[in-house]
């Protein structure tokens, strides 16, 4: 791609920005505003409207009062609505992948996968709308019990700013889907997306109180949701104590919760590993948005044998890497979102390096300045820091072990358990540690776990709840049994 033809994307991304927030189908102003920052220049990008509590309790009211038609259209009809909203996401795609690049920093190319991978979750709930079907069960005592699968009701997301597109669509595709209404927190660092994809929802058919996108205090909108008795489902994608806040905000009003959070993901490379795949699915998982996933390899764990055939691709790969501004044609690592993010980073290669470490490649900030980071490998030191703290960076640090055993015990080590990847040409062992090693989602001979058809979520500290597929499905329906009395 040509600097013209990116910086012409760039303007595009630029239109879509919406200073106000959408309520029912209104576009809203609020008590003062939030600032939104473009990473990558460290600018001023605009801003977004501080609701008041009561603007977004009118956010409530209006989802509960369309939760009563929406829930109630045949399944075609929503099928249909999904299908109409990816084909504007389709037709927008490339402002919005710039919209992304603008406010997250992620390089153009690889903000365009995300607006894909977000479009593949509307997709493939559309094709799914038609198939909620329940059961029919015998009873001992003769009876026949049907079940029925109905949409919770009103459903709060609260998402994060890593992936400004994929976030809102894995959760709000399935909530329409199901038959719910959704009322939007995003993160404040990315509201934009955001607004966006909600007005092309919107226009696709959506009636408009069934998505509000709700801007501005975290701690006012997250009471306002948690709170409200209307909301009968919170799904939230972030950090584990926030999420630990939230559950417990929510559970005088019992709402059912999907909980997406923290992760301090392993990555095995066994002694039989073909290496090239490994180091391919290492660079993969890791170094996706600057690695700042939650379920990037936090930490690498290789055999003794192949330890340092593994380290010398590594490095060399990783060295490779083009870090640069979002619309800089060929970049493939942007910026860090914030200057907290680049300390935590800096922090855990101090560390490491204080702990024996050695610096393989990177291990500074970069000259261009701002939030870059140069992408890093690291060799040694303690891993203990990487079981319990995400590093959320650039940085891939590398430790040795000897056993199957001990590799997946220090895998299991950690309090989180949302991703996991294993390198390895034996199935059996394979198969030994996908079911040994604990984590939600795992990866075997891959870096990347992320598809709309798989059920993506944690467990241990890393959550509940599952998103995508029909697992992710059955989060946003209760199920209804009905007993046949058959005399
Ligand atoms: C996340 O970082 O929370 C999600 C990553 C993904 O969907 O691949």
């Amino acid at each position: 791609m040509t600097e013209a033809s990116l910086a012409a994307h760039a303007a595009a991304g630029r239109a879509l920005i919406r200073d106000k927030a959408l309520v029912a189908g209104h576009w809203v102003a609020g008590d003062g505003a939030v600032e939104v920052d473009d990473p990558a220049e460290r600018t001023r990008l605009g801003s977004v409207p501080r609701l008041s509590a009561a603007q977004v309790e009118e956010a409530v009211a209006q989802a509960a009062a369309a939760f009563a038609d929406w829930s109630r259209r045949k399944p075609v009809e929503r099928g249909r609505f999904l299908s109409a909203w990816a084909d504007r996401v389709d037709a927008a795609e490339q402002a919005l992948a710039a919209l992304i690049s603008l406010e997250n920093g992620k390089p153009y190319a690889e903000a365009l996968g995300e607006v894909r991978y977000a479009n593949s979750f509307i997709r493939w709930f559309a094709g799914q709308a038609e198939r909620m079907d329940g059961e029919v069960i015998a009873t001992s005592a003769g009876d026949t019990v049907l079940t029925f699968k109905e949409p919770v009701g009103p459903v709060a997301a609260i998402t994060p700013w890593n992936f400004p597109a994929a976030m809102i669509t894995r959760k709000a595709a399935a909530a329409f889907c199901a038959g719910c209404t959704v009322v939007l927190k995003p993160a404040s660092a990315t509201p934009f997306t955001a607004l966006a994809l909600a007005e092309l929802a919107l226009e696709a058919g959506l009636p408009p109180g069934a998505f509000s996108v709700v801007t501005g205090d975290q701690a006012v909108i997250g009471g306002v949701l948690t709170g409200s008795p209307l909301i009968r489902k919170l799904s939230f994608t972030g950090s584990t104590p926030v999420g630990r806040l939230l559950a417990a905000q929510c559970a005088p009003t019992l709402k059912k919760l999907s909980m997406e959070l923290g992760g301090a993901a392993p990555l095995i490379v066994f002694e039989d590993a073909d290496l090239d795949v490994a180091v391919e699915g290492t660079i993969k998982g890791k170094f996706r948005n600057a690695g700042q996933t939650c379920v990037c390899p936090n930490r690498i764990y290789v055999h003794a044998r192949v330890r340092e055939a593994y380290l010398d691709r590594l490095a060399a790969a990783v060295a490779a890497l083009k870090v640069g501004k979002p619309f800089e044609a060929g970049a493939q690592i942007g910026p860090l979102i914030d200057d907290k993010g680049l300390a935590k980073v800096e922090d855990h290669v101090a560390r490491t390096v204080a702990a024996g470490g050695r610096v393989l490649t990177g291990g500074a900030r970069h000259a261009l300045g701002g939030g870059f980071y140069q992408p890093t490998v690291l060799d040694g030191g303690d891993d203990e820091m990487f079981l319990h703290e995400e590093t959320f960076g650039p940085v891939a640090p590398v430790f040795a072990f000897d056993s199957d055993d001990e590799a997946i015990a220090r895998a299991n080590a950690s309090e989180f358990g949302l991703a996991a990847f294993v390198f390895t040409r034996d199935l059996d062992r394979a198969m030994r540690a996908a079911r040994a090693v604990e984590a939600g989602v795992l990866g075997v001979n891959s870096g990347l776990v992320s598809n709309a058809a798989n059920p993506f979520g944690g467990v241990k500290q890393s959550g509940y709840g599952r998103e995508g597929s029909v697992y992710g499905l059955d989060d946003y329906v209760q199920v209804k049994s009905v007993t046949l009395a058959l005399r």
